[in-house]
């Protein structure tokens, strides 16, 4: 069965639902059966959940387009390759289709090289002609998730990259856009934080978004006034002072959020009918923080460095005072309730009955505060360290709670003071002669292991004076997070597409951020689910990664139209692609590669000098 083209009733990309919405309850199953769907940023965190979870949970979706960048030392094929066969998250997928995943993939997936900064993500005509008559729905998750990045990348890939989107959706027939964006686009707004565009930056000035894209984009020139190392360094300290001081002015907490809500006022405009393209139906996305999963891929899974890990390390350091506001909420959703919600979103877009913003967050309607986020933790802490093969953590850190204080109010353990202490110490023994203060006689056999003593000493004020500015530094990431704003993200567009669903529909991809156990999830989930996929990283480690599987991948050209049907099941789709087995093309799955691969070259300098891990910090 061909599948049907969706009529959307929406004539605006912001238009809200008409009265006369069907309210037959919707079947997501039936609604994505035989349709494609591109999603770019596959090789990040929610991409891949989100792309295992269509495959998995939707075997009826008749393509899923993946576009991917080609990396310093692998093209776009394989990489996606090398992900289905060693990321955990393809791991249900590995277990449910065993050798056959490959040809599975092979028949549902099609593989796009290309670049979100890029007119037309760089895809070149002959493909973007071969796509726009396929392409039901773009979901575009690609995106620069460092909190002060380099202006030019996050113009680059945040607000560029949604527009390039936006523009090959124009080029669509019918496709719809779903972009993904974070519910801290509300900047310095407080308390109640409706699901709408902006209409002023959250400092209240008026806000021309294309005007403020010219300003963006005039911040970003400036250029180095010479080749080396270090005039590019500094000139590029000088676009990320001005691009943080513009976010500051506008109300934004960074460059990050600044760079995304521009996206977002942007498409608006963009996504609009004009002479020369269709309107392009837009829904925007908002995930509050994404953490680990509650069930999909299987629990506690987690990629990279997000935003609870770097949390979670200091609090189990020796580090126990927190700058922070316990009655704030944090707000905090397992990657798979934002994966569910966001293919019953897609789903509804494409029907012409989705809203025009989503948050995805928690805070809305099963708050956690802050405070409760202290208190959990150091329950997980006293009870999985009770288990600790560091006899340190056995007997000693596990029985110091986690303290909240102010930020501004200096406290006996603040890093600054502490680092104080450290300082003075340091100045103090440097000026310390040994040799001067002992008496002759033990000057020879005592005074080379003094000497000895006091040297380490240094270095350890060194390195402790070090390792406190980090901490500040990354209290100082965290502060608007954590302590300066209140914030409480509404999501009754989310909870209210419940309502709308089938029972099957509801059960599988209904809002699942309501019935969140925090206290089971905070100490059975994400603690132990950090401990293994995020903490070994934030120590210069690696995460665990799946043994590869050999994949062979069928190309989709030799998948015939008619071989996926609405309702197909995977038995179908397996008694399929065998019969086509014939033609299948096996790729190596890169075994020696590491899972995280590389940084490409125009990344490499810039973190190596710029960040440390804790600056990328996604929200
Ligand atoms: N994680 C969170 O807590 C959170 C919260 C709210 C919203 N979000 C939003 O959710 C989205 C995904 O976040 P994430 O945590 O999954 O981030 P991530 O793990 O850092 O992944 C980012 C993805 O974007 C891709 N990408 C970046 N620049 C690209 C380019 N120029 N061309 C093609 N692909 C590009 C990356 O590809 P490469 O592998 O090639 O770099 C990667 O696949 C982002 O838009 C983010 O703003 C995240």
């Amino acid at each position: 069965m061909k599948p049907t083209t969706p009529s959307h009733t929406s004539t605006s990309p912001t238009a809200p639902l008409p009265a006369s919405a069907p309210l037959t309850p919707f079947s997501i199953i039936e609604a994505l059966a035989g349709r494609e769907i591109m999603v770019t940023g596959f090789t990040g965190f929610l991409g891949k959940v989100l792309v295992a979870q269509l495959l998995m949970d939707l075997p009826a979706v008749r393509r899923v387009h993946v576009l991917i960048r080609a990396s310093r030392s692998e093209d776009a094929l394989s990489r996606f390759v090398r992900i289905a066969a060693r990321s955990p998250a393809f791991r249900p997928l590995r277990e449910r289709f065993g050798e056959d995943l490959g040809a599975f993939l092979g028949a549902r997936i099609e593989v796009h090289e290309g670049d979100v900064s890029e007119p037309l993500f760089g895809l070149g005509e002959a493909t973007v002609r071969d796509l726009a008559p396929r392409l039901d729905a773009i979901v575009h998750v690609a995106g620069l998730t460092d909190f002060a990045p380099d202006p030019r990348r996050a113009l680059e890939t945040n607000v560029e990259g949604a527009l390039n989107a936006a523009d090959l959706a124009a080029r669509c027939e019918r496709a719809v856009l779903v972009h993904t964006s974070t519910c801290y686009v509300v900047g310095i707004r407080q308390g109640h934080i409706p699901e709408e565009i902006l209409a002023t930056t959250p400092s209240g000035r008026a806000w021309d978004p294309e005007a403020e894209f010219a300003h963006l984009q005039a911040l970003a020139c400036h250029e180095a006034d010479s080749d080396t190392q270090a005039a590019q360094r500094e000139a590029r300290d000088v676009r990320i002072g001005a691009a943080s001081a513009r976010a500051d002015l506008l109300g934004f907490t960074n460059i990050y959020t600044y760079s995304k809500a521009l996206a977002e006022a942007l498409l608006v405009g963009r996504c609009l009918k004009s002479s020369r393209r269709r309107a392009v139906p837009l829904t925007i996305l908002r995930p509050a923080i994404i953490e680990c999963a509650e069930h999909f891929p299987f629990e506690g899974w987690n990629e990279g460095i997000n935003t609870t890990g770097p949390l979670l390390w200091l609090c189990k350091s020796y580090l126990r005072h927190f700058p922070s506001s316990p009655d704030h909420n944090f707000d905090v959703v397992p990657v798979d309730t934002v994966t569910r919600s966001m293919i019953a979103i897609t789903a509804m877009a494409m029907a012409g009955r989705a809203k025009a913003v989503y948050q995805l967050g928690t805070s809305g309607s099963n708050p956690m505060s802050i405070d409760r986020g202290f208190e959990l933790t150091n329950l997980a802490i006293r009870k999985h360290m009770a288990s600790s093969e560091h006899r340190s953590e056995r007997n000693f850190k596990r029985f110091f709670d986690n303290v909240l204080v102010p930020a501004d109010v200096e406290h006996a353990f603040s890093p600054l003071k502490l680092k104080r202490v450290a300082r003075g110490l340091r100045s103090t023994l440097e000026t310390l002669d040994i040799g001067a203060l002992l008496p002759k006689s033990l000057k020879k056999p005592v005074g080379r292991p003094i000497e000895r003593m006091k040297d380490n000493a240094e270095l350890f004020l060194q390195g402790a004076d070090r390792q406190l500015g980090r901490v500040q530094k990354l209290f100082d990431i965290y502060r608007p997070f954590i302590h300066d704003n209140s914030w409480t993200f509404a999501n009754a567009n989310v909870r209210a597409i419940d309502a709308q669903l089938d029972d099957e529909s509801r059960e599988r991809f209904g809002w699942a951020g309501d019935a969140i156990d925090w206290r089971k999830y905070w100490i059975d989930v994400l603690y132990p689910g950090l401990g293994v996929w995020c903490l070994p990283l934030l120590e210069g480690k690696e995460a665990p990664e799946d043994p590869a599987v050999p994949l062979v991948l069928m190309p989709p050209t030799e998948v015939p139209e008619d071989a996926i049907e609405l309702g197909d099941d995977v038995e179908h789709v397996l008694h399929h692609v065998h019969t086509h087995a014939a033609h299948v093309h096996t790729l190596d799955c890169g075994h020696d590669l590491p899972l995280r691969e590389e940084l490409r070259d125009d990344e490499a300098g810039e973190l190596s000098t710029a960040s440390t891990a804790t600056s990328e910090l996604p929200l």
